[in-house]
């Protein structure tokens, strides 16, 4: 039996194309999961919720969802995240703020809203884990995509020293930066428009690889690891 069986894990960002597919594969793999969105109508299921991460509050009011519906937390995903494209002389100030707000800021707090409850896990006997999807930008900054890959680097920055604290705490935190994935990211972006990138990966591959270092309990997914 996986690892996994009978973890509550919460996937933010349940209703995009990556998230989606992770919900699904975790629940596969036998956990409980709690899905997260910002829109309702794009998130389904009895055990979702809906929260706006750029809300000091959002991250927060998952943690506290997912606790009054199962009494623990063992795992979260953040797979939730905005994209924008075009010139640094042409960036905009409130997509600047979406940008890292979404990215960095909504993440960090809700990482750290989830602390209490994942040690918990961990004092229980569980294998709690946070899970990050910074993406390669964070290692290799993209002309273009300025802002974008600040936002990613700054929230990466944060998951490796999070990492080294949370371990005294029996919590792992993982980074995962896939290169570029065919989900509809790109075709929705805050500003721009996307360069027309190669052939990306898979989106059902770049789950499957983060539930198998999940499982098999990996420290960090760099780009090469996709
Ligand atoms: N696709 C790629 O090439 C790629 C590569 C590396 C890393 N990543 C990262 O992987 C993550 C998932 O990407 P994806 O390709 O699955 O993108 P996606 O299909 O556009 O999904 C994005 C998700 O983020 C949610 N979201 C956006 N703004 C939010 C906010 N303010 N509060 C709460 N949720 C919000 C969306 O919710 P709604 O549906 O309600 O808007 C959606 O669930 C992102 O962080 C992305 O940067 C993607």
């Amino acid at each position: 039996m996986s690892e996994l069986a009978g973890a509550v894990v919460l996937v933010a960002g349940a209703s995009g194309g990556l998230g989606r597919i992770l919900a699904a594969q975790l629940e596969a793999a036998g956990a409980v999961v709690v899905r997260a969105g910002r829109s309702a109508d794009r998130l389904q299921g009895p055990d979702a919720y809906l929260a706006d991460l750029r809300e000091r509050t959002g991250g927060a009011s998952l943690v506290a969802a997912a606790l009054q519906a199962h009494g623990h937390l063992d795992g979260v995903i953040v797979a939730a995240g905005v994209v924008a494209f075009g010139p640094v002389a042409e960036l905009d100030d409130d997509v600047l703020d979406e940008l890292f707000e979404t990215n960095a800021l909504g993440p960090i707090r809700l990482i750290r809203a989830a602390h209490p409850a994942l040690k918990a896990s961990a004092a229980g006997g569980g294998k709690p884990f946070v899970l990050t999807l910074s993406g390669v930008v964070a290692e290799s900054p993209t002309a273009g995509m300025a802002a974008y890959s600040a936002s990613k680097a700054a929230l990466a920055a944060f998951l490796s020293a999070t990492s080294r604290e949370f371990r005294r705490d029996g919590i792992r935190a993982v980074d995962a930066r896939p290169g570029h994935t065919e989900t509809h990211l790109s075709e929705h972006p805050l500003a721009g428009a996307a360069p027309s990138f190669p052939p990306g990966l898979a989106p059902e591959a770049v789950a499957s690889r983060i539930v198998r270092a999940l499982v098999d309990d990996e420290k960090d997914l760099p780009s090469s690891a996709f």
